[in-house]
């Protein structure tokens, strides 16, 4: 099997977990004169909160702090991202803290007053040993052949977010899943669930923006039998329904301001009463929540309270808009399309080169839904199964004035499905203005009529997504699979449907 290099790497990001200003922005100072990028964080609550911004590599940690104690954030950053590397500091006596620190996973140990030379080879190290687990993990997962199955995305901005998926989905960190509408939130929150060691566990889900106010707390904690009117027995809540599993509470934004300090308690406790209920009930629940709102803004107008906007935001991903999805579109029209050929029972569906053209150069301010959407109720009208124009719903179809520059989005060659090069491998992902602009426009009266009516068949759309796959992961056939979402079994039987060979 190929094994391609990763792109050059960006500068290892070093947390530095230190009360001590003066320490802090000494090795501040050190770390970002070698090249490191270095942030810092003055106590353990701060470091376990920003973890999930500033993604480090690895992390320097002072082991006498204030408030919530060394030995205590390793252990909560260790179950959070079991690989990352702590270096931990001490004082020269404290033979016995370090012994503990080790036995709970620290990486390796400084002792105070830091020698610079040290510091730097010692973090140099560590960086290393992660970059290098972390391939490994990588690896293994491909090779595995899991990926996240059902997200389609080869885009950079898709890949950005799969390898943050990689470093949280194992463990129980709680996650905030920010998007717009119809980016797929709920599917990576399914992702992450499936990915982890609770996935025989249930994934529960509720959405707060559905529930009125007055039935929230009862929804999420249940009631007693007689709590009030109508209740009649007693009701487990969603978070008793998700004990051993994952609990999604999709657009948390919407959560009632009474219920916020309830909350709270449970995501720092796991412990609530149920509604009319004394008895306490615990359980032990992974949380993962979503919102499209910027819940950073909800605290400020004060909307959100702003400590459990840390306790949700704990590790934060961020789904691209569809539009920042460079050369995902096709690849993501001929998934939906298989999934509408089983649902709608069509053998096979096709579109034709000046549909794909329009769905390539359309904004998707709805995103994948949006796109979903559309294409399920060109199905439904185009009754041959040829998607046109036509078919598409008219804010799509009927746009002449408002065109955004082709090279703006999706990097789709309209003029895809209409051949294709001999070798597996092409380069043919840059979009060409006057492709695009020809896409656009209405078939010309005679000449190339005849072109642009030729349908673009699934199958030569299938055929391009593969061999931008291969492109995409120079050749390398099981990460191509991952960019694809299928399995190898798939991926060698096309690959031989389409007469196309891959190195292994
Ligand atoms: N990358 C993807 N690959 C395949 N299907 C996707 C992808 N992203 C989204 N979808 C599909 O698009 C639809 C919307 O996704 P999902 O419900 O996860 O989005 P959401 O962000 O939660 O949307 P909303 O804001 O409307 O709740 C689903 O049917 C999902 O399966
Ligand atoms: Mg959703």
């Amino acid at each position: 099997m190929t094994v391609t290099r990763p792109p050059a790497e960006a500068p290892a990001s070093i947390l530095v977990v230190d009360d001590d200003e003066t320490v802090a922005d000494v090795l501040n100072h050190w770390l970002s004169a070698a090249g490191f990028e270095a942030a810092v964080a003055p106590d353990g609550e701060t470091a376990l909160v920003s973890l999930g911004r500033v993604l480090p590599d690895v992390v320097v940690l002072d082991l006498s702090l204030p408030g919530l104690g060394g030995l205590e954030v390793l252990v909560r950053i260790k179950s959070a991202m079991p690989r990352l590397p702590i270096i931990i500091l001490t004082g020269t006596s404290d033979v016995e803290t370090v012994v503990a620190a080790m036995q709970r996973g620290a990486h390796d140990f400084l002792t105070k007053p830091v020698d610079k030379q040290k510091l730097l080879s010692t973090v140099g190290r560590a960086v290393d040993h992660y970059r290098l687990s972390e391939r490994v993990a990588e690896l293994q997962r491909i090779d595995g052949g899991d990926g996240f199955p059902g997200i389609v995305g080869r885009s950079t901005a898709m890949r950005q977010l799969f390898r943050q998926m990689e470093r949280v989905a194992a463990s129980d960190v709680t996650v905030l899943v920010r998007g717009e509408s119809g980016t797929g939130k709920e599917l990576v929150a399914r992702a992450l669930h499936d990915h982890s060691a609770r996935k025989k566990g249930p994934f529960v889900a509720i959405n707060c923006a559905a529930i009125p106010e007055s039935l929230q707390e009862s929804e999420l904690f249940g009631h007693e039998k007689g709590a009030f009117t109508g209740a009649s027995a007693r009701h487990s809540g969603r978070f008793e329904q998700a004990q051993g599993g994952t609990l999604f509470l999709d657009e948390i934004g919407e959560i009632a301001p009474s219920l916020q300090a309830k909350l709270l308690r449970v995501f720092q406790e796991r412990r609530f009463h149920r509604v009319g209920g004394t008895q306490e009930v615990q359980v032990d629940v992974r949380i993962v929540a979503a919102t499209h709102r910027d819940l950073l803004a909800e605290v400020e107008a004060g909307r959100f309270r702003e400590d459990l906007y840390f306790r949700v935001a704990v590790f934060e991903l961020e789904v691209p808009p569809l539009r920042d999805r460079e050369g995902d579109l096709p690849v993501l029209v001929g998934h939906l399309l298989r999934d509408l050929e089983k649902k709608h029972h069509k053998p096979e569906l096709v579109l034709e080169p000046q549909t794909l053209g329009l769905l390539a150069t359309y904004g998707w301010p709805g995103n994948v839904r949006e796109l979903q959407n559309a294409l399920e109720r060109a199905v439904v009208i185009a009754m041959d199964g040829v998607i046109c124009p036509e078919d598409l719903p008219r804010r799509i179809a009927e746009r002449r004035e408002t065109r955004r520059p082709a090279s703006a989005a999706t990097g789709v060659d309209p003029g895809q499905g209409r051949g294709g090069g001999e070798s597996p491998i092409t380069s043919g992902t840059e979009v060409r203005d006057g492709d695009a602009r020809e896409a656009h426009a209405e078939p010309p009266e005679g000449v190339g009529r005849e072109a642009a009516r030729t349908p673009t068949k699934m199958i030569e759309l299938e055929r391009q997504a593969i061999v931008q796959a291969l492109a995409d992961s120079r050749g390398n056939v099981s990460e191509a699979c991952r960019l694809l979402g299928i399995p190898r079994t798939t991926m060698y039987r096309k690959l031989r449907r389409h007469g196309l060979r891959a190195e292994e």
